[in-house]
């Protein structure tokens, strides 16, 4: 068919279509129904919206700012002002042209211009017509008259009289007033609690709630919360099971229902408040009243390690009279995004640690006074007592140093960025923030101060917050072993070739800078086979990170194009279950390694610590450490034994996924040692395979052996190499035990009667079967990683393993 036919007739179709529905669209308007096969185009003189019966509420679709996007909605169709109640696609507009029509498969559906599907609804079953009722609430109902879907199961930012909460449903804030996108605030009922918190923007991860209504009871669960009811009369409150009320709503309310709307948002600055607005508003310019609000001030109540707050980072939250939050820049800080004051702020000047002047910092740095302003938790050194002059001298000699607080007669010194910002009366403090008189020009425009991204990019923000936070964390030792020297000889590479450092991002650093950057290689993280390694804080890509600095002390010798080439072999890998390298020193004899830092410090520490980790969290490590491996062995250009696998050489991260380090350390130091190797190995135990004692050659098997090891103490939270003193002989070497448990079928002693693990018993024996087949004296019986994780994973059945022919280690 031509083209020009086709336009004519769907103009065609398009005009019998409208001339069939126009009486319809007036009848629908009154009863509130809504048949298949409507539709309502977006477009700057918009079809009307649906209505409910008594014209309360609206359907359709609301122009935004940018008059080309329109957000598919529900809002008061008698308040002049538009107040969107509902809205669609989570909160992204949709561009003029786009239509939403009903269908009976797939409920509510919205094309682009082009006729593409861009959003539906879904729907549980056929539907036969939509409904909006005056509750404000969009049902879509079938031939049976029952809902098959429903807008209130779906709520936005705000839940509506006869609306309910049940456990697990959340609100998000929307981004601003005018931005619809999901925003930095939830509201949750969980556990019986209805919750506020800010939360992590790319994880989702809920930072400390700022509200809970402590309606959950531990000790007496028929009193804890069920679900939050909004009555029909425009009270709020929780049900507890055993019928009992916890009123949020408080009694009596000055706004009747019957003579108001009622409505309760929570705002995108994180304020939850139920509002009121009078039914018959003959003036037209009333506005919502607040009925009540919380929480009582969100500056003071977000707390907590983790985010920025209720502002931005480097801002400042005060309350206004309405509880509900300004932000403002302080004195040197510009907001980064112009139009979000909410957002955060960076500094208009550069503090350098590397300035010729640090010296005469006077001449350069000055500080503003502020009274009674606090970012209580960026602090990082605390001076108990100081005076005033201490306090701002201490402050400004200090290169790290944004803002000293004083209170008390005690001083808190803080570093960039500054979170949860609030001006608090009660404080009775002065802060002295930093700023720079005359602008010399920093050395080095690497070493600024954090560029902090605001608005548009809040989500990296964040990010870079947390993982700045995680300094407060403490650490343990992250390379404990002394007795793994042993087995770094003849990890051997595939493929070797020199790469240049261009390559990968890996950033060469000075050992001026490492040395600034540890504070004098003060901080130390722990020592292993190469050295010790310390914590610092070094600028990277615009921020401030955290970083482990390993100062390698056996390699000093090594060639300079050895040590790259092996630099880059760990420099190009990236995994998600691997420790990060980010950069290196080569400078006259100092070799360095910089690695992200991980908070939650070594699996050792976490398995042989007290209480035991849970069965889930340990199944998941176990399986972290296997894909890390895989990726080691089979998926990086240059294959990668480790050589080295044990639990201090497994870091978690803050949400305690396993990473391995060291990786690609034993050809390093093997290329200076390996004359020591065989002595040295004598003293190794527990997690050695056989071939470093025979001869044999060395493969990827070796790690599948440790891993083996490593797994049967995941499962068992012991240590393969017991404790003789101990009187418990037959548990003294972990994989005889382990494999005598097997074959007697008395897991329960394995795991020590660990409940969850029994529940599991499947995974349980599964797991112990795959650790029996890993630790197998002859390499060709162990199966690959690949292979473990398949039989893990439960994708390949696990046949019943032979007895792994113990060997004795050399005394
Ligand atoms: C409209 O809402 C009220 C209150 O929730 C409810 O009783 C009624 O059944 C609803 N009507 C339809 C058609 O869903
Ligand atoms: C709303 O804000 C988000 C986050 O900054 C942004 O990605 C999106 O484009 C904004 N939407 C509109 C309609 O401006």
């Amino acid at each position: 068919m031509a083209r020009s036919d086709q336009i004519d007739l769907t103009m065609a179709h398009a005009l019998l279509f409208l001339l069939f529905l126009l009486p319809l669209f007036i009848a629908a308007q009154s009863n509130g129904n809504i048949p298949v096969g409507y539709s309502i185009t977006a477009n700057t003189n918009a079809a009307d919206p649906w209505l409910s019966p008594s014209a309360d509420f609206a359907f359709g679709f609301s122009q935004l700012e940018d008059p080309n996007l329109f957000l598919l909605s529900i809002w008061y169709y008698k308040i002049r002002h538009r107040t969107v109640v509902w809205f669609a696609n989570e909160g992204v507009p949709f561009s003029s042209g786009s239509k939403v029509e009903l269908t009976s498969g797939k409920g509510l559906v919205v094309t682009d211009p082009n006729g593409k599907e861009v959003w539906e609804s879904g729907v549980s079953n056929e539907v036969v017509y939509g409904f909006l009722n005056d509750t404000g609430n969009f049902v879509l109902l079938g031939n049976d008259s029952l809902s098959k879907w429903e807008s209130f199961t779906y709520p936005t930012d705000t839940l509506l009289p006869t609306q309910t909460m049940k456990s697990g449903l959340e609100l998000y804030s929307r981004w601003s007033e005018t931005n619809f996108s999901q925003g930095r605030f939830q509201l949750r009922f969980e556990d019986g609690n209805l919750l506020l918190n800010a939360r992590e923007m790319v994880s989702n991860f809920a930072y400390d709630n700022y509200y809970s209504s402590e309606t959950s009871d531990t000790s007496n669960a028929s009193n804890s919360g069920q679900q939050v009811i909004f009555s029909d009369t425009g009270y709020m409150y929780i049900l507890r099971t055993n019928g009992l009320r916890f009123d949020l709503t408080p009694r009596p309310t000055d706004f009747p229902a019957s003579d108001n709307y009622h409505r309760a948002t929570l705002n995108f600055d994180g304020v939850f408040v139920q509002y009121a607005y009078p039914r018959s508003s003959s003036t037209g310019n009333t506005n919502w009243s607040v009925v009540w609000s919380e929480p009582d001030n969100i500056c003071v109540n977000i707390g907590g390690n983790e985010g920025s707050g209720a502002c931005g980072y480097n801002n400042i939250c005060s309350l206004g009279d309405d509880k509900r939050p300004n932000c403002q820049c302080p004195q040197g800080f510009l907001l980064m995004d112009p139009d979000d004051e909410y957002g955060s702020c960076s500094p208009n000047f550069t503090q350098s640690c590397e300035e010729a002047d640090v010296n005469s910092t006077a001449n350069v740095y000055d500080f503003s006074t502020l009274v009674n302003i606090d970012w209580p938790t960026s602090d990082y050194e605390h001076l108990n007592p100081s005076t005033e002059s201490q306090c701002r001298n201490t402050c400004l000699q200090d290169c790290f140093c944004a803002v000293a607080i004083l209170r008390a007669g005690q001083c808190w010194k803080k570093k960039l960025p500054l979170s949860n910002g609030r001006k608090d009366t009660s404080l009775n403090s002065k802060a002295f923030l930093k700023y720079r008189k005359v602008d010399v020009p920093p050395s080095n425009p690497t070493t600024g101060p954090p560029t902090i991204r605001g608005k548009k990019d809040r989500e990296p923000t964040i990010v870079v917050g947390s993982v700045l936070l995680g300094t407060s964390f403490l650490v343990n030792l992250l390379f404990v072993g002394a007795f793994c020297l042993g087995f770094f000889f003849i990890c051997r590479k595939k493929n070797v070739k020199g790469l240049p450092t261009s390559e990968t991002s890996l950033r060469r650093f000075t050992y001026e800078e490492l040395d600034v950057a540890t504070n004098g290689f003060g901080e130390e993280l722990g020592r292993g086979a190469f050295g010790i390694v310390y914590k610092g804080v070094v600028q990277m890509g615009g921020s401030r990170q955290v970083v482990a600095v390993k100062k390698l002390d056996r390699v000093a010798q090594q060639k300079e194009k050895e040590f790259k080439t092996e630099v880059n072999v760990i420099g190009r890998t990236h995994h998600k279950n691997l420790v990060q390298l980010l950069g290196f020193c080569e400078e006259g004899q100092h070799r360095m390694l910089v690695y992200e830092f991980l908070s939650n410090g070594t699996l050792s520490s976490l398995l042989f610590g007290d209480p035991k980790p849970s069965w889930n969290l340990r199944t998941e490590i176990a399986l972290g450490i296997a894909r890390g491996l895989v990726y080691l062995h089979e998926e990086c250009t240059t294959q990668i034994i480790h050589c080295d696998i044990k639990p201090q050489n497994i870091l978690l991260d803050e949400y305690y996924n396993a990473r391995i380090s060291d990786f690609g350390l034993a050809k390093l130091l093997m290329m200076n040692q390996s004359k020591t190797m065989a002595t040295t190995i004598r003293g190794t135990k527990g997690y050695v395979a056989s071939e470093w004692f025979n001869n044999k050659p060395i493969t990827a098997k070796v790690d599948v052996y440790s891993y083996g090891v490593l797994l049967l103490e995941i499962i068992s939270c012991q240590r393969s190499v017991g404790d003789f003193e101990n009187g418990e002989v037959e548990k003294a070497i972990l994989t005889d035990w382990a494999s005598d448990c097997l074959e007697q079928g008395k897991l329960e002693a394995l795991v020590e009667n660990d409940r969850e693990a029994l529940n599991d018993w499947n995974k349980l024996m599964r797991f112990v079967k795959v650790a029996i087949w890993c630790i197998q004296e002859d390499p060709s019986f162990r199966p690959s990683m690949r292979k473990v994780i398949q039989m893990l994973e439960g994708v390949i059945e696990v046949n019943h393993p032979p007895c792994p022919t113990t060997f004795s280690f050399p005394t």
